[in-house]
């Protein structure tokens, strides 16, 4: 069950997404290009905009602000669109045909299921496209400079780019593969697009002291995120997770089991904690809880 807070927190940023598309997206445009924003809408629906949310958290405990005083047109806003943006673009290519081929996400049916293989595709270079768009209209260019550095990161080669040539890779030899790698993998995978959510929420609230700490965290809960991902594959139904499970069992549990995998998030979700009470904000506190203990 989540809190209230958290699904303001996810209303917000699906109103503002959906706004911003249709702000962006709104001149007239003939019937293909009209069907085709709403696939690129259909593609950022639902899902538990995690990573915006922990980028929004960060922003308000550090600047002292709350959620109400967030507008439309702040430079956090842009960036919480631009990071489901991002992730969006990153499942919707995930799933095609010549990657997972996978029919469902989210509990519904992937875009390439639902609307063609080409057009998926497209969606997803739409998306891309969207979040360069959005970053350039930060306000600062210095920030905005240091935004899209880390954001490009967290992608290319060194980034989840890389990771998913690898991944196709280790489907076929995954006695190559053992722990230390693992956790390099999963860190380009899902560990750097968490971790710049948390940077990009430090970077615009301007309260930079101790970044470092804040990386660290962003590398571990982002490992956690990881794990449990894996673990979801073993311990609940497609149904119950919204997208397909089992098949091969994922990575983490593949190479130590179940139960060691589970220990490792546990131990990992602990120094998270250890880490975020500092900061006094019990919401960061319930998503570090929410990364191990998540059902979906
Ligand atoms: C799924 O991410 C993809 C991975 C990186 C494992 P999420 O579990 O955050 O997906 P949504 O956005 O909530 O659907
Ligand atoms: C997808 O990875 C996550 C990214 C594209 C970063 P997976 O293929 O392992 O995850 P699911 O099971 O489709 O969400
Ligand atoms: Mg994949
Ligand atoms: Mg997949």
């Amino acid at each position: 069950m989540l809190p209230n807070w958290y699904t303001t927190y996810k209303d917000k940023v699906e109103l503002q997404i959906e706004k911003y598309l249709d702000t962006y997206l709104s001149i007239p445009m003939g019937r293909p290009l009209d069907e085709f924003k709403e696939i690129v809408k259909y593609s950022v629906k639902w899902g538990k905009k995690l990573r915006a949310i922990f980028a929004l958290e960060f922003y308000l405990t550090l600047s002292w602000k709350d959620i109400a005083d967030i507008k439309w047109d702040d430079d956090i806003m842009k960036l919480c669109i631009a990071i489901e943006l991002i992730h969006a673009f990153s499942l919707v290519h995930d799933d095609l045909p010549c990657m997972d081929d996978d029919d469902m996400r989210r509990g519904e049916l992937t875009t390439w299921k639902k609307y063609w293989e080409y057009k998926a595709l497209l969606a997803g270079d739409m998306l891309i496209t969207l979040w360069f768009e959005l970053l350039s209209d930060i306000k600062d260019a210095h920030i905005s400079r240091e935004l899209t550095k880390l954001i490009t990161h967290s992608i290319w080669f060194y980034g989840m780019v890389g990771w998913q040539i690898e991944d196709m890779y280790y489907e076929e030899y995954m006695s190559d593969l053992d722990v230390d790698t693992l956790c390099k993998l999963h860190y380009k995978k899902t560990g750097k697009l968490i971790e710049a959510s948390i940077l990009w929420g430090i970077i615009v609230s301007e309260e930079k002291g101790n970044i470092d700490v804040f990386k660290d965290f962003g590398r571990k809960i982002g490992l956690a995120f990881q794990i449990k991902d894996d673990l979801l594959d073993v311990e609940w139904t497609a149904q119950e997770v919204g997208k397909s499970v089992g098949g091969e069992e994922k990575w983490f549990v593949y190479l130590c089991g179940v139960e060691h995998s589970r220990q490792k998030l546990h131990e990992l979700i602990t120094e998270c904690w250890e880490m975020s009470k500092n900061l006094g904000s019990e919401k960061i506190d319930f998503l570090v809880e929410y990364v191990g203990k998540r059902r979906k």
